[in-house]
């Protein structure tokens, strides 16, 4: 459940953020950016958590992950390349190293990035005092990070401000603050009263970084989650009216990212008038995401497979044919092929 990230193919969703950056026609604006500082959590993390987690293999750190385009696991939450690998081939900029995986200054010349699985926007404080204790990881961590690396480049630099000339992709991060209450079984309403938090640890990291010299950021918005196979089944309704008939989504679990969405780009809009020689870029990953639902077969031949491996099982994963469990709910999700499969785990 921490791991909602990894069940989406993105590609649409780079599409999107790109486009809306306005990298995605010619490239002179390119350029002008000469790294990129990352933070977030299973959609962006390139290998910081596998390598905390070394000593205590995380699925991450094995096949299939990685198998498909890196030959190998890289620590991505994904058989293939995230978000975060696109926009930096977008930038010319070599791949952001992942600051947990290098200690060479060498390797830290286009950026860094500090994304972490699991990670949350809100700190172990917000969620203990809800009787939550789960990931070590949050902003704050990402943050704390940051700081210590910046000192490290002053005590190497010339006083450049590497900063002035970096792209922040601050998110995707949140998510899994509304992932582990919804997977707790919190109510619903106490859930969506995350929503102000979360977005002011988002504004809060602005305006820290704005303080440290930044001048560009892309701070994407939430997915449309009810549309994820891990809530569609652990949702699953009997009402027809649960779900939206376009696309066989749960629409509840949608309108929550539709509101979390809403507060964060009035929020981003108030940072924008407070710093207007910002540059301040919401990415619209939810848009991006339900034009996939919405209509799968513009991508051509589609199979309804979900690509989701129970986080509790690891190693081997085959497709097991599951009926078709979603058909029931919307004929939308057995698109295509018509069976639903499911790729299952053994150890
Ligand atoms: C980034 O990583 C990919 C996969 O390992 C590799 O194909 C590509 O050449 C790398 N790009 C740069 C600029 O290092
Ligand atoms: C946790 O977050 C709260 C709210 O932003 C903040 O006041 C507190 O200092 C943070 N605690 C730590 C240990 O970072």
């Amino acid at each position: 459940m921490w791991f909602l990230g990894g069940h989406f193919s993105l590609a649409l969703a780079v599409w999107h953020a790109l486009l809306v950056l306005g990298l995605g026609s010619g490239s002179s604006a390119l350029s002008c950016y000469s790294r990129i500082f990352s933070f977030g959590d299973s959609l962006t993390d390139t290998g910081n958590y596998v390598r905390l987690t070394a000593k205590n293999p995380s699925p991450y750190g094995a096949p299939p992950y990685g198998t498909t385009f890196f030959g190998r696991p890289t620590g991505r939450a994904s058989d293939g390349r995230l978000v975060i690998d696109f926009i930096a081939q977008e930038l010319g900029l070599a791949n952001v190293t992942a600051i947990r995986t290098s200690t060479a200054p060498a390797d830290f010349e286009h950026g860094a990035n500090f994304a972490i699985i699991s990670a949350t926007a809100n700190n172990g404080s917000f969620f203990a005092g809800k009787g939550m204790d789960i990931t070590p990881f949050s902003l704050d961590t990402q943050m704390i990070w940051f700081r210590a690396h910046m000192q490290q480049l002053a005590q190497q630099n010339t006083g450049t401000n590497v900063l002035a000339d970096a792209l922040v992709a601050l998110g995707e991060i949140g998510g899994n603050d509304y992932n582990f209450a919804f997977s707790s079984g919190m109510p619903r309403e106490r859930v969506r009263a995350f929503v102000p938090a979360v977005v002011e640890k988002l504004a809060a990291a602005v305006e820290e970084l704005i303080g440290m010299g930044a001048r560009a950021f892309m701070v994407p918005g939430n997915l449309p989650f009810g549309c994820a196979p891990l809530y569609l089944r652990r949702f699953r309704s009997a009402r027809a009216g649960d779900y939206d008939a376009r696309t066989g989504c749960l629409a509840w679990f949608n309108r929550f990212a539709e509101y979390h969405n809403r507060v964060l780009t009035a929020r981003l809009g108030a940072l924008r008038l407070r710093h207007p020689d910002v540059t301040i870029v919401y990415a619209d990953w939810y848009g991006a995401m339900m034009s996939i639902f919405q209509a799968p077969e513009r991508l051509g031949t589609y199979e309804s497979q979900t690509l989701y491996c129970p986080v509790a099982a690891t190693r081997q994963c085959r497709a097991v044919d599951l009926g078709a469990p979603y058909a029931t709910t919307h004929p939308r999700m057995a698109h295509g092929t018509g069976r639903t499969q499911q790729r299952q785990c053994t150890r």
